[in-house]
């Protein structure tokens, strides 16, 4: 049997409800999750916070990890908790940041052994080019503050820059350990995409370039951050260090490349196939350019074989003009109204000393959702 990731959604025995098939069903696709996908690594936010991973015994019961994954956990148990915590925060921030889009990031939390796919992740579209980027640029980002932390013990504060600060300032602090955090990160996150298996190498070379911008985006988060001393917060010395901007900015910075993203053909250029703009096909594909394969669908219905929810039932916001108004989010079918009663805290009073006392208010607000 070839396969690979295009093949990815022609399973349509998975969907059978008998239990056998099923059970091929998850055989197979754990089968092509191995061939495919560099991110089922994902799969560890399943993780139980209780597993404490201190045996190298506990590598197998981690889920989604490919051979040289699972050789990284024995062989470095320690981090293997920093990268549970990243896997979590991937999905977190990437929920978040597509809160207000018809697409919003929920499959991402289909759990490894669902005899479920998803298209939307192991196509190559737009969408699994934003996820592969986040995820490379969390990896490195939770390993960065895990050694400045001091929660891991083969690494700490990054080094002191080599310049001369300006007057009133000075190097000083725990620098995040952003060198630590890509080298440990890009080798595990890359593993899947760089094992040599069949597959479609047109997929394996999206994913590393998107999973690359994303670690760029990162290095450009790096910034300088400084703490204020001198008499009773006069500031006239600070002491400064390079620190890595939130999650959430990243994220950020990443959806608007995935709004401008580049459709690319994998197409001979000189002696090997490569990515190239298809449009655009004489300048070679940027490297701070989010790039895919295929077209995705619009997501207003629900659609399997696509990797679509549909946006049926999703709140949508009657005054925005962005992706979450009604208009865009419910693509044109009408919204129903429906109240929430919302309970706030009002009429807060001090008394000296020192507690405040408020009343509970109640109001009533109209939300929308789509039909
Ligand atoms: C592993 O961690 C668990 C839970 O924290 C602890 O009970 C156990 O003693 C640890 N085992 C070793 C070998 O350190
Ligand atoms: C995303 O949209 C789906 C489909 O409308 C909905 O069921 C789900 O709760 C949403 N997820 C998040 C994280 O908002
Ligand atoms: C709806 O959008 C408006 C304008 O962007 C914003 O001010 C408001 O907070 C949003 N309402 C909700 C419930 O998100």
């Amino acid at each position: 049997m070839f396969v690979s990731c295009v093949n990815w959604s022609h399973f349509p025995t998975m969907r059978r409800s008998s239990s056998h098939v099923v059970v091929v069903g998850v055989f197979a696709a754990l089968l092509l999750s191995q061939v495919c996908s560099g991110i089922k690594w994902l799969a560890l936010s399943h993780v139980s916070p209780s597993l404490h991973i201190n045996q190298t015994q506990h590598c197998k019961l981690l889920p989604g990890l490919v051979s040289s994954q699972a050789q990284l956990c024995r062989s470095n148990l320690e981090l293997m908790q920093t990268i549970i915590q990243a896997a979590r925060e991937v999905k977190k921030t990437c929920q978040k940041t597509f809160g207000d889009m018809r697409w919003n990031c929920s499959s991402i939390d289909i759990p490894i052994d669902a005899p479920k796919y998803r298209p939307d992740l192991d196509r190559g579209t737009r969408e699994s080019a934003f996820v592969y980027a986040l995820s490379a640029a969390t990896i490195s980002h939770t390993i960065a503050r895990a050694c400045t932390s001091g929660d891991l013990r083969l690494c700490s504060c990054g080094p002191i820059p080599a310049e001369i600060p300006e007057p009133g300032y000075r190097w000083g602090g725990c620098a995040d350990n952003l060198h630590y955090g890509l080298v440990m990160g890009s080798k595990f996150s890359d593993a899947a995409m760089k094992m040599k298996r069949p597959g479609s190498h047109a997929n394996k070379l999206m994913h590393l370039h998107n999973s690359e911008v994303g670690r760029l985006v990162l290095k450009e988060a790096l910034v300088m951050k400084c703490k204020c001393h001198g008499v009773s917060g006069s500031c006239s010395i600070r002491t400064c260090w390079r620190g890595l901007q939130d999650l959430r900015e990243i994220a950020m910075d990443l959806k608007t490349k995935y709004l401008s993203a580049t459709k690319v053909v994998h197409r001979p250029m000189g002696t090997r196939k490569q990515l190239v703009p298809k449009d655009i096909d004489i300048r070679p594909v940027r490297e701070n350019e989010l790039v895919y394969l295929q077209s995705s669908p619009d997501f207003c219905t629900k659609n399997d074989k696509q990797g679509s929810v549909g946006t049926q039932d999703r709140q949508c916001n009657k005054t925005s003009v962005g992706s979450d108004s009604c208009d865009l989010m419910c693509c044109g079918r009408g919204y129903n109204p429906y109240t929430e009663k919302l309970v706030e805290r009002c009429h807060c009073k001090y008394h000296w000393c020192c507690y405040v006392t408020c009343k509970k208010c109640e109001r009533i607000v109209e939300r929308y959702v789509c039909k």
